[in-house]
């Protein structure tokens, strides 16, 4: 970090004169509020005086005050980087990591015995083919079903079967972007989503999305606008607020996509983690269906079994147009040679009896909602606790932006969790965080009181409202 950008947040030093325990006070909060990132590398003490017009004493003496308390530490060769106090407290690292980090739920009821029951179909599996780009007919077949079943008819044609829905985020990717190609994603999303939209080289764009829904007007204009050649959208129970698209919005994105020549990716991959949302308005490709004309919808549906069944079954799809598949087939072998059959098999199983099997799933996320929910109430009135009608997290809006700084401290004491920048492309959205409700019960209760205590220690190293916002003038 340059001086002049450090100076921008404290405020200008040599018009104000501010005292060396006042400028180390600024910095503080600065860092515990996540806006200077731990591991910060902050600029030299001779650069700081000359760029803010201060002798060097002070500044010298401004380091050595945020040495003493904990928020600097000096490395040979790296200079001063950014900490915070927390981060050397062993002493308070619980024996096992609490993890608030992903939103993995267990196993789904039921899976064990059709796993059991599939084995007797396993001596017959060397009669599939080693090397199958478009996955096994049997479980195609399932898949095209399941979408016809929720009314849009499909063809088994239609359907390529990947290795997780993170594979078929990755070839959609890297098959419809060509370098500097704009996509649009939501802000915040599903980060590995966006990286790998960056990844295939697009400028991303970003529409806004909060526990109550998307800003319609906002994501008809910048796909208007833009035009980007593919907009990501996770429209039921939305990674990581929870939030579902309304069924007339839909109509009204699918026709503006069209419009614009922008394909749609839609991700489904939440989409049977419905709690207590009381409608089911069927796959969303439906709305573009409709309108379809000879090059086919323009739409690309992504599911997974991850979520709703099993994340260990490694099982995703991609349902598009014909003319799509082909183009994800021939990009394929760039990345991956197929997906391994044993998992297939057991897919196929799963996906014909989905609906059974997701039943013990929502059970498990009701019960788990709850808790997690009665316990930020009681521990952490001051934030806004959403009640998502499904999915397997709550987007938290804490009361100030320090997502990051809370994130960090509780790594420090033993508890994986991310703050809510990751979620966005931009390192915005300080203010939120996402709490999976997917561990054990008794944790969730424990890691709550966790970072309840954390959030109390952050309020101990910046009290003083008036520091938040410092100003030259
Ligand atoms: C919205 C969304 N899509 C896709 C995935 C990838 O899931 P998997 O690769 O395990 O199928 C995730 C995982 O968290 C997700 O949240």
């Amino acid at each position: 970090m340059s001086a002049r950008a450090l100076l921008s947040m404290t405020g200008d030093l040599g018009v104000e004169r501010v005292a060396y325990t006042e400028l180390a006070g600024r910095i503080r909060v600065l860092i515990a509020d996540g806006r200077i990132a731990v591991g910060t590398r902050l600029p030299s003490e001779r650069e700081l005086a000359v760029v803010a017009g201060r002798s060097r004493t002070t500044i010298v003496a401004t380091y050595q005050a945020l040495r003493d308390s904990g928020h600097l530490v000096s490395r040979r060769g790296s200079g001063s980087l950014a900490s915070l106090p927390h981060l050397a407290d062993v002493s308070k690292r619980p024996g096992r990591v609490v993890d608030f980090a992903g939103s993995v739920p267990p196993p789904v009821d039921g899976l064990r015995e059709l796993i059991a029951e599939t084995t007797a179909d396993l001596p017959d599996i060397t009669t599939f083919p080693g090397f199958d780009l478009l996955g096994n007919d049997a479980l195609r077949e399932a898949i095209a079903d399941r979408y016809t079943t929720r009314g849009l008819p499909t063809s088994p044609d239609q359907i390529i079967v990947t290795t997780g829905g993170q594979h078929a985020i990755a070839l959609t990717a890297q098959t419809l972007i060509h370098r500097s190609d704009t996509a649009l994603v939501e802000s915040p999303t599903y980060p590995h989503a966006y990286e790998a939209f960056q990844r295939a080289g697009a400028r991303m764009v970003a529409t806004p999305v909060t526990t109550d829904g998307w800003d319609i007007p906002h994501l008809l204009a910048t796909i208007q606008h833009t035009r980007p050649t593919a907009a990501y959208l996770i429209p039921d129970f939305h990674n990581p607020t929870g939030a579902s698209m309304d069924p007339q919005d839909r109509i009204r994105v699918a026709r503006a996509a069209r419009a614009a020549g922008t394909a749609l990716v839609i991700d489904e991959a939440p989409v049977d983690l419905n709690i207590d949302r009381p409608w089911d308005d069927g796959p969303f490709a439906r709305h573009a269906a409709r309108d379809a004309g000879p090059d086919g919808s323009g739409v690309i549906t992504l599911g997974s079994l991850s979520k709703s069944v099993w994340s260990g079954l490694r099982i995703g799809w991609i349902r598009a147009d014909e003319a799509v598949i082909r183009r994800l087939v021939q990009a394929r072998p760039a990345g991956d040679l197929g997906t391994p059959p044993i998992e297939q098999l057991i897919g196929e199983r799963v996906v014909r009896r989905l609906d059974d099997l997701v039943i013990g799933r929502r059970k498990f996320l009701r019960e788990h909602r709850a808790v997690l929910t009665e316990s930020l109430n009681r521990r952490l009135p001051q934030w806004t606790t959403p009640w998502p009608a499904g999915g397997l997290s709550m987007w938290v809006q804490l009361n100030r932006p320090a997502s990051s700084a809370l994130a960090s401290i509780c790594r420090a004491r033993g508890m994986s969790l991310i703050a809510g920048p990751k979620f966005s492309i931009d390192g915005s959205l300080e203010r939120y965080l996402r709490l999976p409700f997917t561990s054990p019960i008794a944790d969730l209760d424990a890691g709550v009181q966790l970072i309840a205590d954390a959030w109390e220690q952050l309020d101990v190293d910046a009290p003083a409202p008036r520091d938040h916002a410092p100003t030259a003038t």
